[in-house]
């Protein structure tokens, strides 16, 4: 008797899985919005051949909009802190939000159901992220308007306060600045919403190759996932006198006609592991010159050797 049951019961599970015919195609929730704004939720199904009993929406678990199509008026609120429906504009596939705030972050699901007899029930989720955008844009203190070769540099950039955290960002002449430059400072939590204030310090000594025709530009760059990208960008200028003679310090290259074959050769190799490898496509590239140069100097020798014979 049991065990017959059981087959029934299983037989029911699995006419309802493969007669399925209730189907979620999307629930769409914006990822991150910003403070204020208006929210639009939507939620999209197939109901097939079945009816549409209801469609409901839950902000971390509590319900807060519930659409019956039988009902006048088919739309019902329950209140939730940080929840402001647009009735008017809210429907069976859409529910819209008017003025976010840090309370309606959280994990939106749209579920539908299907009418009796067979009551199919499909959800799914979004999670949203309200974020409140700082007031001002990232600011850049402690640096001086000239440097010399050798000086150190010591900057600051410091982010408006906002929610989350602006992601800081140094650039040095357009390249992201490297890791050991790099000061971090812990992040300041101010007021009531708790917002967060980030300063992320840069220091490094300058050489010559921090400046581009004379002046070195550091820049700053704010980020809040997809919703805030803002930077603040200084440009140095370099000591012309100091950086003309540490460049006279110089080895000079050999140019010269006097310098045999295998002098060229070995300054081209003294350059190029010297010169740092700033970029793999200019080592190659000095590679292939001095690979074509060996070979040159085998051809002449075994022409010599020719003509010798
Ligand atoms: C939003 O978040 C989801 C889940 O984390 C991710 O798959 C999707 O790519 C995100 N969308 C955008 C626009 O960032
Ligand atoms: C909501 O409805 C009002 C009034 O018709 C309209 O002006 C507004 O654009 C609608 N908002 C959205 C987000 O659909
Ligand atoms: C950078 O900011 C930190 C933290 O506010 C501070 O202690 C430090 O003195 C600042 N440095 C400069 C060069 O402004
Ligand atoms: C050489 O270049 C690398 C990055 O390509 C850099 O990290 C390093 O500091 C450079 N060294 C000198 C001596 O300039």
């Amino acid at each position: 008797m049991r065990g017959y049951l059981q087959s029934i019961i299983i037989v029911f599970i699995v006419l309802r899985e493969f007669s399925n015919a209730l189907r979620l195609i999307e629930v769409r929730v914006p990822n991150y919005t910003v403070k204020d704004n208006v929210v639009r939720l939507e939620c999209y199904y197939d109901m097939e051949d079945e009816k549409l009993y209801s469609v409901k929406w839950y902000k971390d678990g509590h319900e807060f909009y519930r659409y019956l199509p039988r009902d006048h008026p088919p739309a019902s609120l329950f209140p939730l802190p940080g929840i402001n429906v647009d009735l008017y504009n809210s429907s069976d596939t859409q529910v819209v939000l008017q003025s976010v705030n840090l309370a309606s972050s959280g994990r939106y699901r749209c579920e539908v159901s299907g009418e009796a007899p067979s009551f199919q029930t499909v959800s799914d989720h979004g999670d949203m992220v309200v974020v409140v955008l700082p007031e001002t844009d990232p600011k850049i203190t402690g640096g001086r308007a000239r440097y010399q070769i050798g000086d150190r540099v010591n900057v600051n950039c410091t982010s408006g306060r906002s929610k989350p955290a602006v992601k800081l960002t140094w650039f040095i002449n357009g390249q992201q600045a490297s890791h050991e430059y790099l000061k971090p400072y812990k992040t300041f939590k101010t007021g009531r919403e708790g917002l967060e204030q980030t300063v992320l310090g840069l220091r490094f000594r300058v050489q010559r190759d921090h400046f581009k025709n004379g002046d070195m530009k550091l820049k700053c760059l704010g980020v809040i996932e997809s919703v805030y990208w803002k930077s603040n960008e200084e440009s140095v200028i370099g000591d012309r006198q100091k950086v003309s003679s540490l460049e006279s310090k110089k080895p000079v290259s050999a140019t010269s006609t006097s310098n045999t074959r295998a002098d060229r050769v070995h300054d081209f190799f003294s350059t190029m592991f010297t010169a740092n490898a700033s970029s793999c496509l200019q080592s190659s590239h000095q590679m292939l010159v001095v690979l074509l140069m060996f070979s040159l100097i085998i051809l002449q020798q075994q022409q010599q050797q020719q003509i010798a014979r």
